[in-house]
């Protein structure tokens, strides 16, 4: 089993050791997994192309390092606890042994319908069991996964399956979050309507019941396909570099790109992390509120948790339903050891008020995680004082789509925490903050962009089709190095506080979305004729969109606008990426040479029109004023 620190000075050593010596370190963290076949070498590496490779030569399967290798230990103990949307609804768990049954009848399936090593399959599901059953069923068989969060538009799915020219969709039935049922099989079928000529066929979860429309000709069930297979499936033999998924993410240029990540290194990485960040021990119950069509629910509700041989919680619903003590009532239900849950969740619960919380036992809680944005100084303080009851450090994990795992965290009654700081470095992190001209930026109390200057096991290999894409992307602002997008502080005693991204992504909700992307869907509003789009400050969401909109303002009603604006948007991307402000606009600030410039637009979104900077060298100085006046 993977080594867990359990000191301040073993993680000191540690440390220093994963970067005195990397490859020894991280070979020694591989030789606790099963492999068919060793590595010939651990790394080899160069971030000019970039070509990433960790394990080279070696075999193996990840799913039999997830559930065949824990059965003779834990096979009876519960691998997924499956809390349903409604409170009196009934919980299912899967134990290690079921869990591989499951997982080889649906590979099984699969298989039967064609599906074979190499070939991408879409997932677009909601959080049940299945979805983590599928996944692991593709990775069985050399499949590569590729989940779509299922609140994206039939547009954005489209594009997904199109871009993974995917052989297949799993998807649901239907889907209930909260009072809402959710047609999911519709949002598939329209999607295929907007052509996908690489999908077979689509395999439907029956979960709700609810009448779907089939075409026998595409549409296959899954209870149909997979309940009378075999429980038995040979796992496929990987390679370390084999693709095990693609997760799409958003940049802040084009079109949301297929970040890829591989078996090997993952596989030791993922396991890892979850191993120290959350300290887990024997017989403790995990739970991550993530879903799992973002990176947070790969990592750390399916593959990290399970590579270590935990129980790990799967919730399908939402945090305030049936009101907003859902959480608290979950963790209370099933003795919740270990909590991981997002700022933008904490702010949302924090303004319901602090009896509700009250009203629960939560004495089982030892850590309370979060992740995907900066975690404020208030929410930090209420997150400690009314969950954790001051007994529960705070571990804030920074890290990416990109990073396959957590890079930048505090380890729980190993090293100090202070709010708002994800502080610390794991093991095999080499990370160092750069200025704007490609220097380092040394010392302490300083700030500087975010990069990271040695490969560890999970790093990205490439996006999807692109590789040149990735190395622009991530390996082009600063030579030899990753740029995560991200600026950064260091604070007297070296520790970590991770700002923001200092590009155009928007972080709603912790979910990160493009401006060019969003402006790309306001655009697609026949009345429109330029938009730009900034985050500003927004009290639960972290950020919110705002929107600059320039519109042929004949035949347009103004009351209609907004809301035909936000429909639009809902249909190209999904509601998540919906502006929360949209303002009508006669121009746009410009330089000379036509590049919009944001750094004026963020400033007024964010109610500060004081001190614009030099406008000068504006193309149009005049339009903001007009702009600054019709602020909302
Ligand atoms: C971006 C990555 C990693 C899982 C979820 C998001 C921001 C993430 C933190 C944190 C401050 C954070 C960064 C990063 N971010 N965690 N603890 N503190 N910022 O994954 O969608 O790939 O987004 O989220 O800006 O670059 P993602």
């Amino acid at each position: 089993m993977t080594h867990q620190i359990k000191s301040l000075a073993e993680y000191k050593s540690a440390y220093k050791k994963s970067v005195d010596n990397p490859e020894e370190f991280w070979a020694e963290q591989a030789e606790t997994f099963t492999w068919k076949e060793k590595w010939s070498s651990v790394l080899n590496w160069n971030f000019d192309e970039p070509n990433i490779k960790w394990f080279e030569g070696a075999k193996l399967n990840i799913t039999e390092n997830c559930l065949d290798r824990h059965i003779e230990d834990r096979g009876d103990q519960t691998a997924i606890l499956w809390e349903p949307n409604e409170i009196d609804g009934e919980v299912k768990k899967y134990t290690y042994k079921e869990l591989l049954s499951e997982v080889c009848r649906c590979a099984n399936g699969l298989k039967a319908l064609g599906i074979g090593k190499g070939d991408r399959v879409v997932f677009y599901m909601p959080m049940v069991p299945e979805l983590a059953i599928g996944v692991l069923a593709c990775a069985r068989i050399g499949a590569v996964h590729s989940v779509v969060f299922a609140g994206f538009s039939a547009q954005a799915l489209a594009d997904r399956i199109n871009d993974a020219t995917a052989k297949a969709v799993i998807c649901s039935d239907f889907n209930k979050r909260g009072v809402k049922n959710i047609p999911v099989k519709q949002v598939v079928d329209d999607a295929l309507d907007k052509g996908c000529p690489s999908i077979d066929f689509v395999l439907v979860h029956k979960n709700t019941g609810d009448q779907i429309k089939i075409d026998s000709k595409i549409d296959k069930w899954w209870h149909e396909e997979c309940d009378e297979q075999s429980e038995v499936c040979e796992p496929e033999l990987m390679d370390a570099e084999d693709m095990l998924f693609i997760l799409y993410t958003s940049g802040s240029t084009g079109k949301p790109k297929g970040v890829v990540h591989t078996c090997g290194g993952y596989m030791v990485y993922s396991c890892y992390t979850f191993k120290n960040v959350f300290q887990y021990e024997d017989g403790d119950i995990y739970w991550c509120t993530a879903d799992i069509g973002w990176i947070t629910g790969h990592s750390y509700i399916v593959y990290g948790p399970l590579l270590a041989g935990a129980t790990t919680v799967m919730f399908e619903g939402v945090p305030t339903f049936p009101d907003a003590g859902r959480f608290w009532q979950i963790c209370e239900k099933h003795k919740v050891n270990q909590f991981y849950t997002a700022p933008t969740a904490i702010r949302a619960l924090m303004a319901k008020g602090d009896d509700i919380p009250a009203k629960y036992d939560l004495s089982s809680i030892k850590m309370l995680g979060s992740v995907g944005e900066p975690i404020n100084e208030e929410a930090w303080h209420w997150y400690d004082k009314h969950i954790g009851k001051g007994k529960a450090p705070i571990i804030d994990t920074w890290w990416q789509t990109e990073t396959g795992g957590i890079m930048i965290t505090p380890l729980p009654g190993i090293t100090d925490t202070k709010p708002t700081y994800a502080s610390y470095p794991m093991p095999g992190i080499q990370t160092l903050l750069m200025d704007a001209d490609g220097n380092e930026v040394r010392g302490n109390n300083v700030e500087g962009l975010l990069c990271v200057k040695f490969p560890w096991p999970s790093i990205l290999r490439t996006t999807y089709g692109d590789h040149e894409r990735c190395k622009q992307t991530y390996f082009s602002t600063f030579d030899g190095m990753y740029f995560t997008g991200d600026g950064a502080r260091r604070d007297e005693e070296g520790r970590i506080r991770v700002i923001g991204r200092v590009d155009d992504v928007i972080n709603v909700s912790g979910h990160r979305m493009g401006t060019a992307e969003v402006e790309n869907a306001i655009n697609e509003h026949h009345n429109v004729i330029e938009s730009a789009v900034v985050g500003y400050p927004h009290d639960i969401k972290g950020q919110g969109i705002y929107a600059y909109v320039i519109v042929d303002e004949e035949g347009v009603s103004k009351e209609n606008l907004s809301n035909e604006i936000k429909a639009v948007v809902t249909k190209e991307i999904g509601p998540i990426a919906k502006p929360d402000k949209i303002q009508v606009v006669h121009g746009l600030p410009k330089t000379r040479s036509g590049k919009i410039m944001r750094r004026i637009l963020r400033k007024i979104a964010s109610g500060d029109t004081s001190g614009l900077g030099d406008t000068s060298t504006l193309l149009n100085p005049d339009i903001v004023d007009s702009i600054k006046a019709g602020a909302i």
